[in-house]
């Protein structure tokens, strides 16, 4: 047997620390014979942004990458295989078969503990080296069919933001979405009594802003509020300027035949190697996701303001990578850099809470 139960559960602990849209968590495990099996626990799924299911897709990925590497950096072999879907499940569990030959050690798993969400402001001027950039690039192995794109130029860099912001006036004015957001949100003492959620600390927002984030909750007063503007400043306060303090935006986009799986290994991969080179790091998701919704689900659930709102962002972000191969899909924009101060880490729900 390549592995003892200890084994097995440290490589868990390491899987648990991938990321997951709102910090929903929405992964299960069992210790199996050769290893472990990861699936999506369907109590956890659902919000409207999980178009698809592809953040919880992208998520599973982000936690099967982290448990390769940590598999590795324990001096095991390890294979990830998918198993038959059962009647009535509707993503695939995945097998992680170790075995005592152990594979090249990748140094990415060292930063598995330190990666996290960085949504402060940036040092507009502190350009990361090209080593750095360069680095984070190397982390996509070929077959995971990903590629990464730097957005340098002024009309680049403007394209990526504005794509952004309209995805985000998207997100401000959907009743769901901001009912899903709301709902995950943890204030004081919650992030800590339920360790689940984006705890409002996290956010990177002025202190004086939580509370008005707090009294926000009611939709038809967040509607209101839109109709005067609020929308506006909500989108450039959440992605804009972040953004701008970023001295480095970059596109992350997979072949037409890549799966969320893979996405999310890659953008895993990505975010350690920016981890390894001391670089903070911020996803932005609204986009992506939102865009599988309209083009691989006809739009559902979006009023055709929406639609049309997320077609020009789906130009826009297309137009400011040039030579992007022929249906290349978006993974993820994110913007890297040094933060300007530290931020909290997020929180995970206690190993015992994933254990089937
Ligand atoms: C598919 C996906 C989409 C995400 N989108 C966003 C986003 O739009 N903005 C953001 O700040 N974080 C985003 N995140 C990061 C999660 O909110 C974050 O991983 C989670 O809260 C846990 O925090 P951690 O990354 O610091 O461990 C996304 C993560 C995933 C996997």
């Amino acid at each position: 047997m390549a592995a003892d139960r200890d084994t097995k559960l440290k490589i868990v602990a390491a899987g648990v620390l991938a990321p997951s849209a709102d910090n929903s968590q929405p992964w299960k495990f069992s210790l199996s014979d050769r290893g472990v099996l990861i699936g999506a626990d369907p109590a956890r799924i659902g919000m409207f942004f999980d178009s698809a299911l592809a953040a919880t897709q992208m998520s599973l990925g982000a936690v099967c990458e982290n448990m390769l590497l940590e598999a590795g950096r324990l001096n095991l072999g390890a294979q990830l295989r998918p198993l038959p879907a059962e009647p009535g499940q509707t993503l695939p569990t995945y097998a992680l078969d170790l075995t005592d030959d152990p594979a090249d050690r990748d140094p990415l798993a060292d930063h598995i503990p330190a990666r996290m969400t960085h949504r402060g402001l940036y040092r507009r001027r502190a350009m990361p080296d090209r080593e750095a950039l360069a680095a984070i690039a190397a982390a996509l192995p070929d077959p995971l069919g990903c590629r990464l794109d730097w957005a340098t130029g002024k009309d680049a860099r403007q394209g990526l933001q504005r794509a952004v912001y309209l995805a985000d006036l998207v997100r401000f004015t959907h009743p769901t979405i901001h009912r899903d957001f709301h709902d995950k949100l943890r204030f004081g003492h919650q992030a800590a009594a339920t360790r689940d959620g984006l705890d409002a600390a996290t956010l990177g927002i002025e202190r004086l802003l939580l509370p008005i984030l707090r009294l926000l909750r009611p939709w038809p007063l967040a509607k209101t509020l839109n109709g005067v503007g609020l929308k506006h400043i909500m989108a450039w306060r959440g992605g804009w300027l972040p953004m701008a303090s970023a001295p480095a935006l970059g596109v992350l986009t997979a072949r037409a035949d890549v799966g969320y799986f893979d996405m999310g290994r890659a953008l895993e991969r990505v975010w350690l190697a920016a981890t390894r080179a001391g670089l903070a790091f911020q996803p932005l998701g609204a986009l992506p996701l939102l865009l599988v919704r309209a083009t691989r689900m006809g739009g559902e659930g979006l009023s055709g303001e929406h639609r049309h709102l997320l077609e020009q962002a789906d130009q826009a972000w297309r137009q400011a990578v040039p030579h992007l191969p022929r249906g290349e899909q978006l993974v993820m924009i994110f913007r890297t850099g040094h933060a300007m101060a530290l931020a909290p880490h997020s929180q995970r729900r206690p190993q015992a809470s994933f254990l089937a």
